[in-house]
């Protein structure tokens, strides 16, 4: 017998474009496990780093991704990452060594085959809302409900800043969107929404609305 096809809907979008803010609240709207895949791969560069790993090593880094041991057990209703058996904090996700590293990890191909069967795995629990930069047009390609969150390049610097991390945002886009794997595209049928001047609330009804259209959410 098949199994059912997955009930995911993928929120991709550049950094800090406050897509995590709109995907976790969509998720609790509808009662969907959340799902930060940027987590994932910053999850992946903390361990790179604790082991020692130079992360320009592209070749050490995907030696180690296969048996990195990470997990993504739920609570809360949100995947939380796990390594050598205790949770990553967000301190330690969203460190200044894990901001500089993390988009060369993401390169590697190892670690995206790795990760994106974990992502997909995540299907068995049932409805998710997952977030990230391929997730429409890589992980789950076939799903019908794909949206992009944007926004203009300084509303993302102001938010990145205002949370307290010294991150390159421009810089990390660059890198995300002109690596030759899975780079960060508008995903085919994706629809997009400019986040720079509504609010959360606004963003987060627009999702619904769209969901609503489309069948999923009752009227
Ligand atoms: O969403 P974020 O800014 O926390 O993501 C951190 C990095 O992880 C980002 O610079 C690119 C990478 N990433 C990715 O390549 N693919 C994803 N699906 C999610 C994140």
């Amino acid at each position: 017998m098949s199994s059912p096809a997955p009930l995911v809907i993928t929120i991709d979008g550049p950094a800090a474009s406050g897509k995590s803010s709109i995907a976790r609240e969509v998720a609790r709207a509808l009662g969907f496990v959340y799902v930060n895949t940027g987590n994932m791969y910053r999850g992946m560069t903390w361990a790179v780093l604790q082991a020692g790993i130079d992360p320009a090593d592209a070749e050490a880094v995907a030696a180690f991704a296969p048996q990195a041991g990470l997990s993504c057990p739920v609570a809360e209703g949100r995947t939380q990452l796990h390594w050598q058996g205790r949770a990553l904090t967000d301190e330690e996700l969203n460190s200044d060594p894990v901001n500089r590293a993390v988009s060369h990890i993401a390169r590697v191909e190892a670690v995206r085959t790795a990760l994106v069967d974990a992502q997909r795995g995540l299907a068995a629990l049932g409805g998710l809302v997952m977030e990230g930069r391929d997730i429409g047009s890589v992980v789950f390609p076939d799903s019908p409900y794909k949206f992009y969150i944007d926004a203009s390049e300084a509303v993302r610097a102001a938010r990145r800043s205002a949370q307290g991390h010294a991150d390159q945002v421009a810089e990390r886009d660059r890198l995300d969107s002109t690596r030759k794997t899975s780079p960060l595209v508008i995903p085919e049928g994706a629809r997009v929404i400019d986040n720079s001047t509504i609010t959360l609330q606004e963003a987060v009804d627009q999702v619904l609305a769209a969901l609503r259209a489309a069948g999923l959410v009752a009227a």
